[in-house]
């Protein structure tokens, strides 16, 4: 692996020519990359085969949730460095660096990508580049595809008319680099202007000089630039996505085991935060990981060992999914056991839909399959979210919606925090109190002060922390509900206090 300090030759300064660039597919990662590669002061042209997303776009409105991202757009739309279109041949004649955005889904029939989105974007951009270019990958794919990319480049690429790409040392025809991302959803922007690394998968100095280009403005700022080959820069997206995921299931497991001896896993994962080889961050327990990448990055990534040989390498990413699925099932255990082991013609007012707060994404979100799992038992699910309700509503039409509690709060049995957005975080304790039928609360996402909560009268619960009931230590006497058993009369009194508490009753 060679760093920033490699290549010094090929570095551009911030003050060289600025190269016109162009961003193929205006999903999350595209729309984002165009607008903050506009307001670092490039002109930039980006297209979408959704005629209605461009539509969108041009008029200064972004598809999706995004904090900060719609005034730049609008910002950038009024300077004119920034411009949408739905022709592949106006971005092929117009751009000297094209980033591919496009996205890598998991396949419906198994583990692994798909790809066909991207295979469709370089087919189509590819017969129409006659002059030299660089071309990105940006999205998230399994090791190995890259070097196809370049090899369907080579062949379909006027440009490259006899030339063998292997070997062009200055863009004389088109090249191919691949440009990990690694922005989160929430920090987009700032993610993508200030991002803590660039990592290069480049071929040649030529395809390095043109990215360093491309990134002056952010390059001029200090970030480390790591130029690799091809292969390990697709590796580092997968690889940093799966050390996230197992840090997130690591003290989630931790929790596990803090239910079985009624120990905390708050105070536990402060107290691992503390040593700087462990640090605090990733390491919040609650409902596990969700979103657009963690799970499906992990399952494409073991796909991928699969066909590699080397699938025994990464047989752990399976206990780590497996784990994160588990959480899911364990607050509605908590919800079953803290209502009498009965869901059925339960209300249940559950906060949160979106994956995490911030976002109004709900691929793959702990949030909807917790209000799914509970659905299914029989209960009677309203589900509040300040952002995600409309995409919910598609992904889940089977519940109910509001974009405010108190709307909805009415007779509720339980409610169920499941997103820790700061909206909930404020919630007032005594005032929700009045509305519901029984003040109970299950706060999956370890958002509330639990104290507060008490002192106003609920029953507070929350996984992975103690319910001053030491449970038995033999697994076959736990309940049915993961609620721990009782060691005794006293024991099971004393849970059955604390699940009986005071309840508020609508006045
Ligand atoms: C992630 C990566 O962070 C980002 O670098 C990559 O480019 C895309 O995937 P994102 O999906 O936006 O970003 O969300 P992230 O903030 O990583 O959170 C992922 C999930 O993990 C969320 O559901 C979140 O609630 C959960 N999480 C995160 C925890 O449960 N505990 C934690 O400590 C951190």
């Amino acid at each position: 692996m060679s760093t920033s300090d490699s290549h010094e030759d090929a570095a551009a300064p911030d003050s060289g020519p600025r190269p016109r660039l162009t961003v193929i597919g205006t999903g999350y990662l595209g729309a984002t990359h165009a607008v903050c590669m506009a307001e670092l002061g490039f002109e930039v042209l980006a297209v979408d085969v959704d005629h209605s997303k461009i539509e969108r776009l041009s008029a200064g409105e972004i598809p999706f949730f995004e904090p900060d991202l719609a005034d730049l757009l609008r910002a950038n739309l009024a300077t004119g460095r920034l411009r949408f279109t739905t022709s592949f041949e106006e971005i092929a004649e117009f751009g000297d660096v094209h980033f591919v955005c496009v996205g890598t889904p998991q396949r419906p029939d198994g583990y692994g990508a798909d790809l066909s989105h991207l295979n469709a974007a370089i087919e189509r951009l590819a017969p129409l580049l006659t002059r030299p270019c660089l071309v990105v990958g940006k999205s998230t794919v399994p090791a190995g595809t890259a070097a196809g990319i370049a090899r369907t480049l080579a062949r379909l690429a006027p440009a490259n008319a006899g030339a063998d790409a292997d070997i062009v040392s200055d863009l004389a025809g088109v090249q191919l680099a691949w440009n990990p991302e690694f922005l989160r959803e929430g920090f987009a922007v700032a993610d993508t202007l200030h991002p803590d690394r660039l990592v290069f998968g480049v071929a040649s100095p030529a395809a390095e000089g043109a990215l360093r280009a491309a990134f002056a403005p952010v390059i001029a700022q200090g970030v480390p630039v790591i130029v690799t080959d091809y292969a390990t820069a697709e590796l580092v997206k997968t690889a940093a996505n799966s050390f996230l995921a197992t840090k997130i299931s690591f003290i989630n497991a931790m929790a596990e085991v803090c239910e079985a001896v009624d120990a905390d896993v708050l105070t536990l994962a402060e107290a691992l935060s503390h040593d700087v080889r462990i640090g605090g961050n990733f390491l919040r327990p609650g409902v596990g990981f969700g979103g657009g990448c963690l799970p499906k990055d992990i399952r494409a990534f073991q796909a991928r060992a699969d066909e590699l040989g080397v699938g025994v390498a990464l047989r752990f990413l399976r206990e780590i999914d497996e784990i994160n699925n588990r959480r899911r099932d364990r607050v509605v255990d908590l919800v079953a056991a803290a209502l009498d082991g009965t869901l059925a013609r339960r209300r249940l007012l559950v906060l949160g839909a979106a994956f995490k707060p911030n976002s109004d994404d709900v691929r793959d979100s702990p949030a909807l399959a917790v209000a799914d799992l509970l659905a299914r038992t029989g209960a009677d699910v309203t589900v509040v979210d300040p952002v995600a309700t409309p995409n919910a509503r598609r992904a889940l039409p089977g519940v109910t919606y509001s974009e405010t509690v108190e709307d909805v709060a009415a007779d509720a049995d339980a409610v169920v925090l499941l997103t820790e957005w700061r909206q909930f975080a404020e919630l007032d304790p005594a005032r929700l109190g009045q509305l519901v039928r029984r003040k109970l609360i299950i706060d999956a996402r370890h958002a509330l002060d639990g104290d507060r909560w008490r002192q106003a009268g609920w029953v507070y619960l929350a996984p992975g922390r103690p319910t001053g009931v030491i449970p038995s230590p033999v697994p076959e006497q736990r309940p049915r509900f993961g609620l721990p058993a009782a060691t005794g009369p006293d024991g099971a009194a004393a849970r059955d206090a604390e699940i009986d508490a005071p309840v508020g009753r609508r006045s």
